[in-house]
């Protein structure tokens, strides 16, 4: 028997043994290879000193393949809880240099413990994944253990917020896990996702890719849409999560944290005065507006690359945190298509799910029209952003900048889809659809009849004037309440902030439900 002293000795070495995970060589190699390991980069995501680790003296239980004679602390995965910002976070980091962090019974045990905490304490959980996937000597039993995490991803998700970091592989089922969560981010050239990878898709397919252009971080953040952002490296990923954390509340019961703000609320803008060009078939771009109005010209993109005719992401207004939705006339013109369609209404539902309220700005041509669009189904996906509008109930307050025609119109927020707020700037077009179409439709008739081209410009020339300005402005609109009011464009900063201070009491229920069939 030691004495007490041994006994502490012997906590002392096991905690240094278990910090060392797979041992120095291979973290060396995780170092050579541009990434952090798992300690690392929990202590960079949290605040100095509140990680609290869980578990470290987990070994597997499998005896099989010569592993009873290799047993690490820890098991491949670091848990805990800690915070940001001082607010607790409950946090997994794979540690690749465990068996390439791949997942064991008790490793997925270990996950499952610090979710069903996170869970019951009302915390978001982050995810660090860097994994070779199903530890492979376990069969069946990792599988059950990614399913049982898959299964608390599903209960967790709409109560606690979930965010995934993939810093290395992340392959087979295992994607499903991050897929699960509100967000993902990967790094660029250090990370991958697919659900078979390159020499099963030649097996299979006769296809030849790449790691990189099957599941790389460019791949997922501009093509797929499965990364919300894309890093450089392991430290800008870890400063992002604490930013993106910064906008959300710890729960669905809780609203955002609002932060002092020295941006003057009534802060005029003389720019936004002239940033609608007078042709109305001249772009602008949409994130100048934006950052005009958010306090301190700050705005936090998701999707920065994918769907780029709709730009979704989070501001603060006064302080008040809030997503944005605005379609991008310099991307496509602002049409909204099927990716612009699943993007924003998956961010429209993560907001509404907590607490955020959602600031949309429009301009919005229409939906792109082609057989393209339809076979792929954009009633489908159109009807997804309708869904998701109409049922949040979080405040939404809407500006209408320019163009707001046709299905596109009712979509983007509406006042019949409960927007609390609706306004318009002096330049917005709102109608069925622009003059141009409008007088096709109307005058064809009449068109054809004119034998003369001139005369038949003319007619057209005319007959689209008549249109815009009969219809193609705010004031119908207006005249029958569907716009609240009409503002100058230099005072939107001021009105948004007004409006989402006097919303932040806002209730509204939806029916009792199961829940609802949204079209997927
Ligand atoms: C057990 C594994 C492992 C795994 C890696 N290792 N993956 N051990 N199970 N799945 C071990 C290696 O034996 C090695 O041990 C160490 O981790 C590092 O691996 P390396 O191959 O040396 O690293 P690297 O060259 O960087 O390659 C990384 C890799 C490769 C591309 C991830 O290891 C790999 O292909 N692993 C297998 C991936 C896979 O097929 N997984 C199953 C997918 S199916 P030593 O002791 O040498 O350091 C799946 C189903 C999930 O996950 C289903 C959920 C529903």
């Amino acid at each position: 028997m030691g004495t007490n002293r041994d006994k502490i000795r012997e906590l002392v070495e096991k905690r240094s043994q278990a910090r060392l995970g797979g041992g120095e060589k291979r973290i060396e190699k995780q170092h050579d290879q541009g990434k952090l390991t798992a300690r690392e980069r929990i202590n960079l995501l949290l605040d100095d000193g509140s990680f609290e680790e869980y578990d470290m003296f987990v070994t597997h239980r499998t005896k099989s393949f010569g592993l009873d004679k290799q047993q690490y602390l820890s098991d491949g995965v670091v848990t805990g809880h800690g915070t940001i910002d001082g607010r607790v976070v409950y946090v997994f980091a794979q540690d690749f240099t465990v068996f390439g962090g791949s997942l064991s019974e008790t490793f997925a045990q270990k996950i499952c413990k610090v979710m069903d905490q996170a869970m019951k304490v009302g915390a978001p959980v982050i995810g660090l994944n860097d994994s070779g996937g199903a530890r492979i000597q376990e069969g069946v039993r990792s599988l059950a253990g990614y399913a049982e995490i898959f299964q608390r991803n599903i209960m967790a998700s709409g109560v606690v917020p979930q965010i995934s970091a993939i810093l290395g592989p992340c392959a087979g089922g295992a994607v499903y896990s991050p897929a699960l969560t509100d967000f993902i981010l990967m790094t660029d050239q250090t990370s991958y996702m697919f659900v078979t990878g390159p020499k099963v898709v030649k097996s299979v397919t006769g296809e030849v890719i790449t790691t990189e252009d099957l599941g790389g971080a460019n791949m997922h953040a501009s093509k797929s849409g499965v990364a919300h952002m894309m890093t450089e490296n392991d430290e800008e990923t870890l400063l992002l999560i604490r930013k993106l954390i910064s906008y959300m509340p710890s729960n669905n019961l809780e609203d955002p944290p609002i932060i002092p703000c020295s941006d003057p609320h009534d802060r005029l803008d003389d720019l936004m005065n002239e940033i609608i060009p007078d042709d109305p078939n001249k772009p602008y771009d949409m994130h100048d507006v934006i950052h005009s109005v958010a306090d301190n010209n700050e705005f936090l993109e998701t999707h920065r690359s994918y769907a780029k005719n709709i730009i979704t992401g989070f501001a603060r207004f006064n302080g008040r945190p809030a997503g944005i939705v605005a379609n991008n006339p310099s991307y496509l013109a602002g049409v909204l298509d099927i990716e612009a369609s699943k993007k924003a209404a998956r961010f429209v539902r993560f907001c509404d799910a907590f607490n955020i309220p959602i600031v949309t700005l429009v301009d919005v041509p229409g939906f792109l029209p082609g057989s393209g669009q339809e076979y792929g189904g954009i009633i489908l996906h159109g009807a997804k952003l309708l869904f998701a509008y109409g049922e949040a109930t979080v405040p939404k307050v809407t500006i209408t900048l320019r163009k707001s025609y046709g299905g596109a119109h009712d979509v983007m927020s509406s006042k019949q889809l409960r927007g609390d707020l609706n306004y318009a700037w002096p330049t917005a077009e709102i109608a069925v659809m622009g003059a141009k179409g409008a007088v096709e439709v109307l005058e064809g008739r009449a068109i054809r009849k004119i034998e003369d081209s001139n005369e038949r410009e003319k007619f057209i020339h005319d007959k689209e004037d008549e249109y815009t300005e009969k219809f193609a402005n705010p004031y119908q609109a207006a005249k029958y309440g569907f716009i609240d009011d009409v503002i100058e464009p230099r005072n939107t900063r001021f009105r948004l902030c007004r409006g989402l201070e006097v919303l932040a009491t806002k209730k509204e229920i939806n029916p009792p439900k199961k829940h609802s069939n949204i079209p997927l």
